[in-house]
């Protein structure tokens, strides 16, 4: 993994940056993508996101290990009908206010730059490993057999590991930078 992004999170030169792209005043709800005073509302929102993500991966964990001998067909189902609207949902809101965010803060960071294009190269993994996983719960329900429900505990497991360790990663490089800009706005 890319390591963090220290040199762009001191101060003045970050709030001059981001306000120089921001040319109106906005509020935090303004969906702004660069000033400062937004990025409390910015990390709320993304926390919001984590914590879906995060409930969603405690579910997955559960069905896998209760497969194949106590496997919850109806929990399967509704799982596999929400599984890829929470996490496109997340990657939505990433990538069209966090990243444009931390890009207006870091325009000329080569580390910043790169770690947005894997963390974006990682959600679109993630999203077709969900379709994937959301028509493997309902095949398993409609006609699974044992050695399709190993095959399929497996195939949750790497989802929702993968998916804990992209949002690791997001709490302990991403959010800090951004409530370092909030700070240096005040
Ligand atoms: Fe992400």
């Amino acid at each position: 993994m890319t390591t963090p992004h220290t040199n762009i999170t001191n101060g003045a030169s970050v709030h001059a940056a981001a306000m120089a792209l921001c040319e109106t005043p906005c509020t935090t709800k303004c969906n702004c993508r660069s000033h400062p005073e937004c990025a409390g509302e910015i990390k709320r929102l993304m926390n919001d996101h984590h914590q879906r993500q995060l409930s969603l991966c405690s579910e997955l964990e559960s069905i896998a290990d209760g497969l194949p001998d106590h496997a919850d067909t109806q929990h399967m189902l509704v799982v596999s009908r929400s599984l890829y609207s929470t996490v496109k949902a997340a990657h939505d809101f990433e990538e069209k206010r966090v990243f444009p965010f931390l890009q207006a803060m870091g325009l000329e960071d080569e580390a910043m730059a790169q770690s947005l294009e894997r963390l974006r190269f990682e959600h679109w993994e993630d999203e077709s490993f969900a379709e994937e996983l959301s028509d493997g719960l309902r095949r398993q329900v409609m006609q699974g057999d044992e050695h399709s429900s190993e095959t399929l505990s497996y195939m949750l497991r790497g989802f929702f590991e993968g998916i804990r360790r992209h949002i690791a990663f997001e709490v302990e490089h991403v959010l800090p930078i951004m409530m370092n800009s909030q700070k240096a706005s005040q």
